[in-house]
């Protein structure tokens, strides 16, 4: 059986990944900000990496969004997914920053916001709720975001520094899009033998 852990189904292998996956919570709980772009092949094991994250990041708000292959075309859908829970805090940003972040999200009337202004917006917002704990934002299937919403976590990824922010990015490989490029980024390959079989194993029926 696979074993269970507080309720969360634990990983079989992937400990090198899991270690440096808790290495980047640590390094947030010590106020540190970090970045990862994880890619890999459908069904690889990247979403159970970031279930593994999520469960192990006590002390820690978690913030986690999924891109949305039918949002694709709407644009600012996955920020609004992320930055959702944290609007309550506008109020505290500079006036251009909270007007283009409104207008983004259709809370202000106006022109098409400047990306810019968009992207500092949510970069104030992130450090603003990390000031209170440390965040960590977990962003599955990155390879559906709409496009304004990649730019724009890629444009935050780029200027962390200190806020304990932890960004993790999960993408399915193959995928052409050249956001992410140049980040930190871990490529996650099969599992050995041994742990695929226990994987196998612990499946219902017979494959
Ligand atoms: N190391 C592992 N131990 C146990 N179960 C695993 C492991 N890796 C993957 N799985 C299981 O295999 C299935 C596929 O994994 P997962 O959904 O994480 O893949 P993925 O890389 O996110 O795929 P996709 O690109 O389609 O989103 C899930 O049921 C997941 O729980
Ligand atoms: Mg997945």
């Amino acid at each position: 059986m696979r074993r269970q852990r507080d309720g969360i189904a634990a990983l079989y292998g992937r400990r090198s990944e899991c270690a440096i996956l808790d290495d980047l919570v640590a390094g947030a709980r010590a106020g540190r900000s970090q970045v990862l772009v994880v890619r890999g092949d459908a069904g690889i094991g990247k979403t159970a990496l970031l279930d593994y994250m999520e469960a192990n990041a006590a002390g820690c708000r978690v913030a986690r969004v999924a891109g949305v292959e039918a949002e694709m075309e709407l644009p600012y859908a996955g920020l609004h997914q992320l930055c959702g829970p944290f609007a309550d805090r506008l109020d505290r940003l500079p006036d251009p920053r909270r007007i283009a972040f409104g207008t983004a999200f259709g809370l202000t009337a106006g022109q098409a916001p400047d990306r810019f202004l968009v992207g500092l917006a949510v970069l104030d917002l992130l450090a603003d709720r990390a000031e209170q704990q440390p965040l960590v934002c977990l962003v599955d299937d990155a390879q559906w975001l709409d496009r304004v919403s990649a730019q724009t976590v890629a444009f935050v990824a780029r200027r962390l520094l200190a806020e304990r922010i932890v960004l993790v990015v999960a993408i399915r490989n193959p995928s052409d899009e050249l956001d992410f490029a140049g980040l930190p980024e871990l490529t996650i390959s099969g599992l050995t033998e041994a742990d695929a079989g226990r994987l196998l194993d612990s499946l219902p029926g017979r494959i």
